[in-house]
């Protein structure tokens, strides 16, 4: 069983991505989930992904991390995820309680203890990576992969900035840096996968709680998406990476060098992707650039089904 730490900012593809992950079909070991100031505030993350866990029963510690970026004010999404991060679904206050410590020391803790290489899942800024990286480098050694959603060839925060990248761009140099093998799921692939109303429409038709509750997630994203972006419905960005840990083969990839800029007036938090290989620099990053949509929508479809099976 492969071991992974979710580290992320529920958020509703934060959320689908922890029930991706948490299925019986995954077939990955959970060490904890750690949260970030991303989406909104790291608090009303923590919340999040406690309630999370609470619906589908996943018993795991949830420790909560950075309250902001390394330098920068925290910057939050609201307009995208609603007041709470993860508007939409009516759920209760959760019962299950965050763990005690710090997101960076439960990730250093988890890495150096754990018998086999550790995978981390970063979908929200990479405050706590960097961090858990600068603390104590020698847990690159043990971390076999580290596979994010941010950034691509375009922006959505600004024209040359994904938001998870934007948020906390020296962080995420540290990470890219790092040379710990990136896989990086960034907007040009994110984008091919945007649940709809057909797509809403097959999920309403799984009988159980947590396809309605997935349901409701993907609802409210495609109204926040609508009307910002005016797309068909909300691309679920960061299902990518736990979808890519069941089943690699559905993406395409290129190994490229990405280097990211923290300098720009208009830039600052771009991916600057070398696909051509214009620079000659070292390539440091698997970066994705297709999905199998179909298949990606049957297994997404099959996953949430399992969460029938008694
Ligand atoms: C990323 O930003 C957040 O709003 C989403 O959860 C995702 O991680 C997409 O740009
Ligand atoms: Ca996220």
């Amino acid at each position: 069983m492969r071991n992974v730490i979710l580290d992320c900012d529920p958020g509703h593809d934060d959320a689908i991505s922890i029930i991706i992950g948490a299925s019986k079909r995954s077939g990955l070991n959970i060490l904890g989930i750690t949260t970030v100031a991303g989406n909104v505030e790291v608090e009303k993350n923590t919340r999040n992904a406690l309630q999370v866990c609470e619906l589908i029963g996943l018993d795991v510690p949830v420790v909560e991390g950075a309250v902001r970026p390394l330098v920068r004010e925290s910057e939050i999404a609201p307009e995208i995820h609603g007041e709470t991060g993860l508007d939409g679904p009516v759920l209760e206050a959760p019962r299950k309680e965050k763990s005690s410590g710090h997101a960076v020391d439960f990730i250093i803790e988890q890495v150096k203890k754990s018998e086999g290489k550790v995978t981390l899942v970063p979908t929200g800024p990479l405050t706590n990576i960097a961090l858990a990286l600068i603390k104590e480098p020698s847990i690159k050694d043990n971390i076999d992969e580290i596979v994010l959603m941010g950034g691509g060839t375009f922006g959505n925060w600004t024209p040359a900035a994904e938001f998870n990248i934007y948020v906390d761009a020296e962080a995420a140099k540290v990470v890219y840096e790092s040379g710990v093998p990136v896989t990086m799921f960034g907007l040009d692939v994110t984008h091919q996968v945007i649940a709809d109303e057909a797509i809403i429409n097959r999920v309403a038709e799984i009988d159980n709680i947590t396809a309605g509750f997935v349901k409701e997630l993907l609802i409210f994203f495609a109204e926040t998406y609508r009307n910002h972006f005016g797309f068909s419905g909300g691309p679920i960005h960061d299902a990518c990476t736990t979808m890519y840990l069941i089943d690699p083969d559905m993406f395409n990839f290129e190994d490229v060098n990405v280097t990211i800029e923290t300098k720009g007036e208009a830039t600052y938090g771009m991916t600057v992707v070398d696909l051509l290989k214009t620079t000659g620099k070292t390539e440091n990053v698997k970066f994705a650039t297709g999905v199998d949509e179909e298949t990606f929508w049957n297994v997404f479809l099959d996953i949430l089904d399992s969460y029938g099976e008694t």
